[in-house]
């Protein structure tokens, strides 16, 4: 596959310092390497930079840095539809308001190319903010309900083709807030909670979605957000929340969706270098994007979800 590496060195989203050096670690920790061992062509466009800056605020005096984020959500939507026609795009982050911009523009592709898009969310948090609703103010909490086409967006890029709430998948979460619990129990987004997966493991729950994934021909965008792991795994990101996946868990996640063949987009975002242990969580990042782009430890004849 070609695989187009998209940095974004995008950090408003948030306001614990570091994840500006996100792509940077990405590079280091040697994901080319990694992606072309496996037999992937790899294209990295470099960095990114916002479109220009406008005056746009918000009725949410919490909210900060809107004109920053609605910029980066310009300038990666278009740069995500773009990259979509000519393979496979990883955007490296950056905190998690990357993704507004990231499956905005892979949206306008699916919809372009007449496939349902489907989003798979790796995260401890839900995510399902909107900018009225945030406390915090921080719009790396807001993607999933940009996705999902709530309101609440002033300001923002129209979303080019909402996504069903039911073609959502949110695995991983242990922490949600009270605005989006409320707005999750009206809407039909998959949840896979870390009860769930406490219950019935990591396989089950994503083998089901995968399958509803591939009975619709959908495309399917993978957001691995750094928390989706433990701690103890991964300490470089600000949002910590204990009790995530473990090393094994999240690696079998990614050999299951290699095996699916159908991924088509990928975030990895939240990276905190500036927090991290001798690289161990930009490793660990490079190796689980290995192990979704087809990595093994031993190689069997590939299962299929058609
Ligand atoms: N729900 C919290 C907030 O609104 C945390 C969001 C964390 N999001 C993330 N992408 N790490 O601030
Ligand atoms: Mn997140
Ligand atoms: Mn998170
Ligand atoms: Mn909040």
């Amino acid at each position: 596959r070609t695989c187009i590496l998209i940095g974004a060195p995008i950090d408003a989203g948030q306001k614990v310092p570091g994840c500006i050096m996100g792509p940077a670690a990405f590079r280091t920790a040697g994901l080319a390497r990694a992606l072309s061992d496996l037999g992937h062509d790899v294209q990295d466009y470099g960095d990114m930079t916002a479109a220009p800056l406008r005056e746009v605020t918000s009725p949410n005096p919490a909210v900060h840095s809107l004109p920053e984020i609605v910029a980066w959500t310009e300038a990666l939507a278009q740069a995500g539809a773009r990259a979509m026609q000519a393979g496979m795009p990883i955007f490296l982050g950056g905190d998690h308001s990357l993704s507004l911009g990231s499956v905005a523009g892979v949206a306008a592709h699916a919809a372009h190319a007449g496939r349902p898009l489907f989003v798979l969310w790796l995260d401890a948090h839900s995510d399902f903010h909107t900018p009225a609703t945030t406390q915090t103010g921080n719009l790396h909490g807001t993607p999933v309900a940009y996705l999902a086409g709530r309101d609440g967006f002033d300001g923002f890029p129209p979303f080019p083709a909402a996504v069903p709430p039911e073609n959502i998948c949110l695995f991983g979460i242990r922490s949600v807030d009270p605005e989006e619990h409320a707005a999750l129990l009206t809407h039909e987004v998959e949840i896979n909670d870390m009860r769930v997966l406490d219950e019935r493991g990591v396989v089950a729950p994503l083998r089901s979605f995968l399958e509803r994934v591939a009975s619709a021909r959908g495309m399917l965008h993978v957001s691995l957000d750094v928390d989706f792991l433990d701690p103890t795994v991964a300490p470089a990101v600000g949002t910590t929340v204990p009790g995530g996946t473990t090393f094994r868990e999240a690696h079998l996640v990614m050999e299951l969706l290699h095996e699916s063949g159908l991924v088509t987009s990928l975030d990895l975002v939240e990276l905190n270098p500036f927090l991290d242990e001798r690289g161990r969580t930009a490793r660990l990042m490079v190796d689980l994007v290995a192990s979704l782009m087809g990595r093994k430890v031993f190689d069997r004849p590939t299962r299929s979800f058609a």
